[in-house]
């Protein structure tokens, strides 16, 4: 959601504030009055916020005689995030990004069919500005650390890799983000929007062959710090 105009300040702001009072972990208890006082707006504003809030799916709301129970949702805590991540990059001067760690395990062989699919292929050399390496380099990460990722991702519509079809089936659409890996290699993470994977896996594509070019084998540890 883009912070564009007078309301949707005012959305952020409320979602704002509940993060502050403790509602991105636990169900807070809030009544309409003392929040309206702490928000600054009338009763009738709060209110009216509140179940917006509740509408766009940002917050979970139980309202009750002695006032509301609720909680921040994924989504409202992936846009917190993604405001969080944004000022990190005005303040540190850098572009935002994400760091991970994974280790390195060999799937069934499957990256390489993918990837060299010409209509893939195509346009991973378009938007990505190179030719990747047939195959992609599968790294476990936990289910921690998948968890924290997922949600700062999502916030992120990432570049779009259309999907197609052909005679005999239909080849789903993908979600990249360039990478840097280990510090030194240019690549990018890929997340087929229907990955046979368990979610705790990253897929990472580059221009070249990254177990022979960092000596991997399955178990290392592997850094990819990927661009928002
Ligand atoms: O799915 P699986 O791990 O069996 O392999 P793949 O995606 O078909 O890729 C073939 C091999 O190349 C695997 O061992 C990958 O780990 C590796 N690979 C790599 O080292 N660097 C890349 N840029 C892509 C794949």
């Amino acid at each position: 959601m883009p912070i564009i105009n007078r309301e949707s300040s005012r959305v952020f702001f409320i979602l704002y504030r509940l993060a502050e009072m403790g509602a991105c972990n636990n169900t807070i208890k809030v009544s309409t009055a003392s929040f309206a006082k702490e928000v600054g707006l009338s009763q009738q504003s709060a209110s009216r916020l509140l179940i917006k809030l509740e509408r766009m799916g940002l917050i979970h709301r139980t309202a009750t005689n002695e006032g509301s129970f609720i909680r921040i949702s994924k989504d409202g805590e992936s846009l917190l995030r993604r405001v969080y991540l944004g000022l990190g990059a005005i303040f540190e001067g850098k572009a935002p990004s994400v760091v991970v760690e994974g280790r390195v395990f060999s799937g069934l062989g499957e990256g390489a069919y993918y990837i060299s699919k010409e209509p893939y292929r195509r346009q991973f050399i378009e938007k990505l500005g190179f030719d990747p390496y047939p195959g992609t380099l599968n790294l476990k990460i936990t289910r921690e650390e998948n968890a924290r990722l997922r949600m700062e991702l999502d916030a992120y519509s990432g570049i779009e890799i259309q999907g197609f079809k052909n005679k005999d089936r239909t080849y789903g659409p993908v979600k990249c983000f360039h990478a840097i890996i280990n510090d030194d290699v240019k690549g990018a993470v890929v997340f087929a929007l229907r990955s046979h994977y368990g979610k705790d896996v990253l897929e990472i594509i580059a221009p070249v062959y990254l177990r022979g070019h960092f000596g991997l084998k399955d178990g290392d540890k592997v850094k990819v710090e990927i661009l928002l």
